[in-house]
């Protein structure tokens, strides 16, 4: 990466967009198949090979690695947003590149490598937000499942149909969809390959929201997380998440563990002060 991160304390860069209100900074300039923005706190990445409905082929997988590992930075990216250009989010995995796996060992390795990138989405420690501006086929839906938050616009359209093609869902699709919309719902979803719009895809809880503008409702909904303490929001998540795979017991044994570290940061001490006497707080990220 070329550009160093927006300093928010110097003078000089306060004036550097057209655009008064927003802080963007873009650190795009040596991906190929994406864009990284942060905005306002906001890091959004959007995959951008719109000839191909931003099929995930292995250069779009590894640059979303790598802007995963960018969201984490020091640059002060406090929620992230993933979306697509053009009339897609994601259609799925590049189909010309699966064909590719010829045996079963290679496709073992290609889903596992798949997974390795939804699972640096899921575990990122900050609230993310597909805005899925259009189809979320295959893998795209199941990037789409390893962010935390879904917002659909209108002319979404949602499915895994995998099994049209001779395959399963490879990238976490089997295991995250049942997880979120229970096995009956994913069933469904997952043996007949059918396309759902925003509305029924709201509906099942596959999305959060449906929006004009996907891209402005996830914004819209990031930006609603950022009042709230950063550390303990990155607690929140790896509670819920961690507690997903235990048992009822264990899950509230690792929930008082981590309420506990919650306690003990600074910003535990300014969101309790700040409300006893009746002012905002001020988290500092302690
Ligand atoms: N992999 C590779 N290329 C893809 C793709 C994918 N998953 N999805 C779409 N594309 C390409 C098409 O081949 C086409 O390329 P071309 O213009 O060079 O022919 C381009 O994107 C536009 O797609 P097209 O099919 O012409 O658009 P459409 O509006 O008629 O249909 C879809 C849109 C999404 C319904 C259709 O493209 C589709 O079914 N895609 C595959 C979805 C899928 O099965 N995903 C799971 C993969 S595991």
């Amino acid at each position: 990466m070329t550009q160093e991160p927006h300093d928010h304390t110097d003078p000089e860069h306060e004036h550097d967009e057209e655009d008064d209100d927003l802080e963007l900074t873009d650190f795009s300039s040596e991906l190929q198949t994406l864009h990284f923005e942060v905005v306002d706190e906001v890091g959004v990445i959007t995959i951008d090979r719109p000839d191909a409905l931003n099929a995930l082929n292995g250069e779009v997988l590894y640059e979303l690695g790598i802007a995963f590992e960018l969201a984490q930075a020091d640059l002060g990216v406090r929620a992230l947003v993933i979306t697509g250009s053009g009339r897609a989010f994601v259609a799925g995995a590049d189909i010309g590149g699966l064909q590719g796996l010829s045996d079963g060992f290679s496709g073992r390795e290609g889903s596992l490598a798949g997974q390795d990138v939804m699972n640096a989405l899921a575990a990122l420690p900050m609230p993310t937000v597909a805005a899925i501006n259009g189809f979320a086929l295959g893998g795209g839906l199941e990037l789409a499942l390893a962010a935390d938050l879904r917002v659909a616009s209108p002319s979404a359209k949602l499915g895994l149909p995998e099994v049209g093609l001779g395959i399963i869902p490879g990238y976490g699709g089997t295991q995250r969809l049942p997880r979120l919309i229970g096995q009956g719902r994913a069933f469904d979803l997952i043996f007949t390959g059918r396309h759902v719009g925003a509305d029924e895809a709201l509906q099942m809880g596959l999305v959060n929201r449906v929006a004009e503008d996907a891209l402005a409702g996830a914004m819209e909904l990031a930006q609603l997380t950022l009042k709230n303490a950063p550390v303990a929001l990155g607690l929140a998540k790896e509670s819920v998440v961690r507690g997903l795979e235990l048992e009822l017991s264990q899950g509230l044994e690792v929930e008082a563990d981590l309420f506990g570290m919650a306690l003990l940061t600074e910003d535990a001490k300014e969101g309790m002060s700040a409300f006893l006497e009746k002012r905002a707080a001020e988290f500092k990220g302690q």
